[in-house]
């Protein structure tokens, strides 16, 4: 009994040690060069000039500060490993695309600060799996466009800030898919005043108290002019219903006229079926007969 002890004592006590001398290690070697560790949770990378955001974290770090720096890209990996992250703040820096599948694990982000980077586009479910993303900054990018899908699975999403990018329309879609939306930023794009810019219209003016700025700040520009949401009303898109009424009676005329042609044809090769059952059905006969006299 007391043999088997002693040979299991040190290898007991060896990953024991191990783990007290990670313990024991100054916070500061584990902590990247260019951050500080303001405590086991919380790194601060700000205003360091990095080009990349350092390769190596604490595992559960939770706050990452990485503003004002020259960041191009967040590693398709950073939630893979770094899964407890909470916040994360990488505005100002030099983003110009997230990579597919970036935020697969980043089931723990609530907020996410994007903003002031040259991103362009937003793929579809480009966000999917962050359902616990609570505000998201896409302000001051080069957004020019956002798929219908972007958003889609953000659940608990109560902002949205999309404020001066570079936006000509927006699919309603990507708003509808946010049943948690309380506050919204959209001034500052370059809207153009069309038909599809109608259904953005509505959204905006039956979710008017969800403007964080207020609808005073959008504009949209119509050949040049420059038109403030508060300028215009549902009248003011009422050809787009009629250009939709006159694709629909098309659509109705059109398949009116499919139909005729297939009756047309259906009922001629019926009686071309039915003259030919009466001119060869009697020859049929003839030939059995004959058969029959052979
Ligand atoms: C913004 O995006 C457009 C293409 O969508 C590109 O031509 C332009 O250079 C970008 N501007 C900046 C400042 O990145
Ligand atoms: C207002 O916002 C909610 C949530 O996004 C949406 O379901 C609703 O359709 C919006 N209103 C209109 C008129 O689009």
């Amino acid at each position: 009994m007391s043999l088997t002890m002693l040979a299991c004592v040190p290898l007991c006590l060896l990953p024991s040690y191990c783990f007290c001398c990670l313990l024991l290690l100054p916070w500061g070697q584990l902590c990247p060069p260019a951050c500080t560790c303001i405590d086991f949770h919380t790194i601060d990378c700000m205003d360091q000039g990095l080009r990349s955001l350092p390769s190596a974290f604490p595992l559960d770090v939770r706050k990452l500060l990485a503003a004002n720096n020259h960041i191009r890209t967040i590693p398709a990996d950073l939630f893979v490993y770094y899964g407890d992250l909470v916040y994360l703040d990488l505005r100002n820096n030099c983003l110009t695309s997230l990579e597919e599948g970036t935020f697969v694990s980043s089931s723990r982000l609530v907020f996410l600060d994007l903003s002031f980077n040259a991103l362009r586009q937003l793929d579809a479910g480009i966000f999917k799996a962050a359902e616990k993303l609570i505000k998201l900054s896409l302000g001051n990018n080069n957004l020019s466009e956002v798929n219908e899908a972007a958003f889609e699975t953000l659940d608990s999403l109560q902002v949205l800030e999309l404020q001066h990018n570079n936006l000509q329309s927006l699919h309603v879609g990507a708003l509808e898919a946010l049943p948690s939306l309380r506050a919204i930023r959209l001034e500052g794009n370059p809207w153009l005043c069309d038909c599809d810019f109608a259904k953005i219209f509505f959204w905006i003016e039956e979710n008017a108290s969800k403007l964080q700025q207020g609808m005073q700040e959008i504009h949209c520009s119509l050949e040049d002019r420059r038109i403030y949401l508060h300028e215009l009303s549902e009248i003011s898109f009422s050809e787009c219903k009629f250009s939709l009424s006159v694709l629909d009676f098309l659509i109705i005329f059109f398949s009116g006229v499919a139909v005729s042609i297939a009756a047309i044809f259906s009922s001629f090769f019926l009686a071309s079926t039915v003259h030919c059952f009466q001119k060869c059905a009697p020859s049929k006969d003839d030939d059995e007969e004959d058969e029959d006299e052979d």
